[in-house]
Parts: structure tokens; sequence; C-alpha cells
């Protein structure tokens, strides 16, 4: 490949380099938060798209003017966004993490990628890996949640999952990690605002998922809008991303993001923005015009240097080759039924929303429904397909989606009879459907209260002030709970939400989500009792708004006995890795294969889990460590590893870690060194801490 790239670069004029090194649209562009210029005319020569169409023909006919109008007939690169799914919509990003299965996640990225693939695209703006702890931001949805660590590990798998181990393959795309970086800091969380970030602060929580992604193998990343600024930044692009790490791929801007260089006030107008943009590091410019019209003159004026552009073209061509796009520019033409909803691609919908449900309250064993005959099915969501497709769902219809309800009457049909009342919308301040719920609740054994947001409430642009559900919905649950029936609420959300007054109103509480095209009959299953709930958080459930942001793994304060909140508990309703079971499992005692080490040792850690109840069940064992002393101060404790087991009623199953002293008891400081102290350590599993020494 490099020897192709070499020949080709030098035979390519200024003008083609500079055209492999930018971004149109083509197709009706589907994100109304990127209303950018309409390209009218896409030159043969250019070297990425976004392709917003699923035909196979459409591409080709592009495609086909690249390879035969253009002189030296380089293939244009397809991107898109396919997030959670491509017309397969799986559950949000934040609802795969609660699965805490990675080989999962992998399978159902490798699905996206064959239906990608086979539609026209190359290449996935995914995944998106920005650590986010504060959940008024719309965009929490798309990440991992609030730990750097998951994040890396989500990272890894989804990347294994899109490019596989040959992305040449039919059937596999490029991986884009973004957005780099720090974008999840945003200030209150309001989207595309500033953030404020330490270089220890971007070294311990921000850099980790990317470094996972990057070590396993991502061909590309996108740079951030945000002001850190996350597309000009030689210090993360070329040195921390290039020069350390050894990336070979390219980043690509975010839509406009060089353009907004303007507005963040670094640059006086596009041609400056382009200079700091390129000369930072960013190989391609989305959607901004700032290389296509500027680059030539900063050459001839020496703002840019020659041996960049080659450079940069150098990793463009590099992702392409990779890609097999040389040998198989053109996408063979399929049927829709060849590509989406194969049978397969549809149970790993179903596995990963049923393992991605948290079930964060059950109240008397109140679940399973095993002995209800009667059951309301309640809520706006309740028959809602939209809204269960969840924020970039790519190609996903609401007529793919299985309703909530349906999947109950599928679950329980000969087992309960089931009666539906919307009560109210998700927020129109209307309480005519209010009777109409609550005479089915009366008629009911139960009630299952289908509540939750609307898709466009998280995403890209969609930030909320207060994560509460609309006062409406909180209403509906309130009149429900008067009529003295045991209530089930299922909640369909893209964030963390605040519970504190719906969590009394609930006997239990169950949080699917959105869960994608295939979530219903998982629920519906959980309900019945078909499938046992497995699911942790993994971002934490504040008790009010007022706790923003809150999440695990803070730092130490110097009074940990006060500062607490006057009016609220301090602590989160729902803390992170919090998930109920239907079975029980007993942790034995974490035992260490030495309780002292020295540096260049090896270490392990083994506990075993016996499932006491009396139904087979899925356990993750997260893996804690901390460090109470170091000369820069560590969070209160960090994930350092985690692990999913099946575990038979009365079976008992190890969880062992293996334990890196430089990778889990170290740390980095501020300019990523890293360093390993002597001292005490605690490894920590659920309530058990246990020490460990480590000497020179
Ligand atoms: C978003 C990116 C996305 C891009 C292209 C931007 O507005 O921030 O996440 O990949 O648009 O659609």
């Amino acid at each position: 490949i490099e020897k192709r790239v070499d020949d080709l670069l030098s035979r390519m004029t200024l003008e083609e380099k500079i055209l492999q090194l930018n971004q149109y649209t083509m197709g009706r562009n589907n994100n109304v938060n990127n209303i950018g210029e309409e390209v009218k005319k896409v030159p043969a020569e250019i070297g990425s798209l976004i392709y917003y169409d699923t035909n196979p023909t459409l591409r080709n006919n592009v495609q086909k003017k690249a390879m035969e109008e253009s002189r030296l007939g380089i293939p244009i690169i397809f991107g898109y966004d396919a997030i959670h799914g491509f017309r397969t919509v799986y559950p949000i990003s934040l609802g795969q993490a609660c699965s805490w299965n990675p080989e999962l996640v992998e399978k159902a990225c490798a699905v996206t990628a064959q239906e990608a693939r086979m539609s026209g695209v190359d290449w996935t703006f995914s995944p998106m890996i920005d650590v986010a702890r504060d959940p008024r931001w719309g965009r929490v949805a798309e990440g991992y949640g609030e730990d750097p660590y998951t994040n890396g590990v989500f990272a890894a798998a989804s990347v294994r999952g899109y490019q596989g181990d040959d992305m040449s393959a039919e059937d596999r795309i490029a991986a884009c990690l973004k957005h780099y970086i720090g974008y999840g800091a945003s200030e209150a969380g309001r989207d595309y605002v500033y953030t404020e970030i330490s270089r220890q602060t971007l070294w311990d929580t921000y850099l980790l998922p990317y470094e996972m992604g990057v070590k396993a193998g991502a061909a590309t990343l996108m740079s951030s809008f945000n002001d850190i600024p996350g597309s000009a930044n030689h210090y993360t692009m070329t040195e921390i991303l290039k020069e350390r790490w050894g990336h070979d791929g390219f980043i690509v801007s975010d839509w406009g993001a060089i353009e907004q260089l303007k507005n963040q006030g670094l640059a006086a107008n596009k041609k400056e923005a382009a200079v700091y943009a390129f000369n930072a590091g960013l190989e391609m410019d989305m959607m901004s015009h700032a290389y296509d019209r500027h680059m030539k003159e900063l050459v001839e004026e020496g703002k840019i240097t020659m041996a960049q552009v080659d450079e940069s073209v150098r990793r463009v061509l590099r992702v392409k080759f990779r890609l097999g796009l040389f040998e198989r520019p053109y996408t063979p033409v399929t049927s829709e039924k060849e590509r989406f909803f194969r049978p397969q691609s549809m149970d790993i919908a179903a596995q990963l929303a049923a393992e991605s449900m948290v079930l964060l309250k059950n109240e008397n064993q109140i679940l399973p429904l095993t002995d209800k005959k009667k059951i309301a099915v309640v809520g706006p969501m309740a028959k809602n397909g939209w809204d269960l497709l969840g924020s970039w769902c790519g190609h996903g219809k609401d007529t793919d989606v299985v309703m909530l309800y349906n999947g109950m009457a599928t679950e329980f049909v000969g087992k309960a009879e089931l009666r539906y009342a919307l009560g109210c919308r998700t927020q129109a301040d209307n309480r005519k459907g209010f009777e109409e719920a609550l005479e089915a609740a009366r008629w009911s054994d139960v009630v299952v209260l289908c509540l939750g947001e609307m898709m466009t409430w998280s995403g890209e642009n969609a930030s909320r002030s207060s994560i509460a559900l609309p006062q409406i919905q909180e209403e509906l649950a309130k009149e429900l709970k008067k009529v003295g029936k045991p209530i089930v609420l299922v909640l369909v959300n893209g964030r963390p939400l605040e519970l504190n007054r719906l969590e009394p109103i609930s006997d239990a509480i169950l949080e699917i989500w959105q869960p994608g095209v295939n979530g219903a009959l998982p629920m519906a299953g959980i309900l019945s009792g078909r499938i046992n709930p497995s699911g942790k958080l993994a971002m934490t459930f504040p008790y009010s708004n007022g706790q923003i942001p809150i999440y695990y793994n803070r730092r130490k304060s110097g009074r940990g006995h006060q500062g607490f909140y006057k009016d609220i508990t301090s602590d989160p309703l729902y803390p992170f890795g919090h998930g109920l079971s239907y079975t029980e499992f007993k942790y034995g005692v974490v035992t260490l294969s030495a309780s002292k080490v020295k540096r260049g040792e090896k270490l392990s850690a083994e506990v075993t889990v016996t499932n006491t109840g009396k139904r087979d069940g899925l356990e993750t064992v997260h893996w804690f460590i901390s460090d109470p002393y170091c000369s820069i101060t560590r969070p209160v404790k960090e994930l350092k590893y985690f692990e999913k087991q099946s575990i038979k009623a009365g079976e008992t199953k190890i969880f062992r870690f293996d334990i890196d002293l430089e990778r889990d008891l170290g740390f980095v400081d501020g300019n990523g060194k890293r360093f390993l102290e002597a001292g005490e350590y605690y490894i920590q599993v659920k309530d058990q801490k246990v020490k460990i020494e480590l000497t020179d």
C-alpha cells in the first residue's frame, strides 16, 4: 500500500491533492443541524462525500465519474453517520454500554458495517466516545457513559465490529472515533459551547478512550466542535495522536468545524481558519470549504508546506487503499431484503436490547408478572415507533419498530389480557386521555406505564435544562397511583432522568433506553420473566437536576464528611453500576495472588460469584482501583476492568482480573507521562476493598 500511495502521490497535481482533503455532501441532508452550502456540482476529483442514500446505484454513478472522468481515477470514500445501526437500528450507545457486553456490541457494529457497505457507505462516523457527565447534554445518548475505561472498551469493540480484520471485505467499513476531543465537557450541558479542560483532566478523563480506540486500529478520527479548540489543536491532533500513538490514518473535521474557528474567535476568516486547522494536523475538511478554496494560495504563500499536504493526502489514500476502494470502487447492487433485517441481525438487536435494559427498582418482587391476568399498558411510549429509535437512527423508520404494546401482546398471549390507553402525549399539556387510562388501571391487576422522552430531545443540539420528564407525564403517573394497582414504570429515554418524584410512585422501574427496532419483545420478556434482566448503569442517575454533574469517579474532597446539600441528599438516586436481577448473586471474598508486589511483577485478583437464587442469570463484575495517596490526586475509585458471565442457578463462577501494575495502578501527568508510585492501593469489588502494597 505504501508503494502505491507514493506512486499515486508522485503523479498528482496540487489541485488534485487538495480535493482529496475535502468532503462534500451528496443526496438529501437529513441532519437538521447541518445546513451547509449546497454543493451544486461534485468534482470528479473530490476526496469524500457524505452519502445520505441507501441505493448503491446512486453511489456507483457518482463513483463512475471519479473513476472515469478524473485524470487519475481515485475512488471517492463515502461516509455516513451509522451510529447505532444503519437500517436495523440497535439501542442507543448509552444503552449498549449498560449491557457490559462488548462482544455483543461488536456483533451489532458488524451488522451495521454489512448493511452500510452493501448500501454504498464505506465509512461510518462512529463510535462516539466522548466521556460525558452532564446528562443535560443531548449527546450523552451517543456515547458510552461517564467512565473513560468503559468508553475505551466499547470504542475498541465497535472498531473491531466495523472494520473486522480486513476492512476491504465487502461487509466491513472504516470507523471514526469522535469527537476528538473533550466535546463531552460542554459547559452546563449546552451543545457546541466552550469546554474548560485542564491538561491533567484531558489525560485522565478524555484521552483514554481514544487511545484504546486507536490501539484497536480505528482508521480515522473526527475533530470536535468545542473550543479546546478541538479542530485546531496541534498538541492533541499531531503530538499525541500521530507522534505518540502512531496513528497513520486521517482526521476529518466535524461539520463546518474549521469555519467555526472564526465564531470561536480564533481565526478572522476562513483562510486563516484553514491555516490553523491544517497546521494542527487536521487532514480533511467536512463542509467548511476552507481547504478547497484557500489551500492552493496558502501553499503559494508558504503558510502551509507542500510536505504537509503530501503527508495529509498520503493518509487519506492509505485508508482508501485499506478499504479496497481501488480494487472495488463500486457497490454490488442488491435488494434491500438482502441487506436489511436479516434474521441474525434482528436476533442481535433483540439480545442487545435485552442486555441494555436496567431494572432500577423492583419492590416486593412485583416483577416478573407471573400471576397477573389483566395488564393495563398505558402511556405515550406504549404505541410509539419513532421515539424508540433514538437520535441518529440512520435509515431507521418508525414502521420498522416493534412497538412496546405489540411486544407485550406477543409475550402475554394466552397468559394475560391487555388493555391500552395513551393517557397523555409526551409533553402536550392535555389531560383528556387521563380518564381512559384510569379506567384501564381500575380494570387491571397491574399497570405497565410507558413514559419517556421524544427522540428529538437527545442527540445533537438537543440539550435540556431539566432531565425530569415533562410534568404531564408525572401527573399521569400520580393519578394512576391513586387507583391503587401496582405500577411498573417502563422508561424510554436518551439520557439519565430525574426520577425522584416518579420513583416513590413506581413499584418497579425498568429503564429500556431507546431500544431500537427490536426492543419491545425483550422488554416484555423481562416483564414476563422469560428474560432475567442484567443491565447495569453506565451513567449515574442524579437524585435531582441540582446535583449535576455527578459521577462515580470524582476527585476527593478535603472534607468528605461535610459539604453536602442542605436541601436534598448528596447521593445519586441510582449510582453507576446499579442494576437488579431476578436472582441473587453472592460474592465470595476477593483474593489476590499476592498482597505485596514489586514493580514488574505479575498480580491477579479473583472473586467467586454464586447464583444463590432460582433463576439463571448474567452478572457483571466491575473491578475498581483506588490509590489513597498519590503525588497527583486520584479519583475516589476508577474502573479498570469488567467482565460479564452467565451463571446458572446454584452455580459458582470465578471472575479474574489480571492486573497490569503500570496500567492499572499507575497514572499519567498532564503531559501523558506515566508514573507508578510505591505505596498502598485498594482493589474494590462492590463493597469489598482489599489492600495491595507496591514496593520498589
Ligand atoms: C455531528 C457529527 C456528525 C456530522 C456529520 C455533525 O453535526 O456533530 O457527529 O458525524 O455532523 O453528520
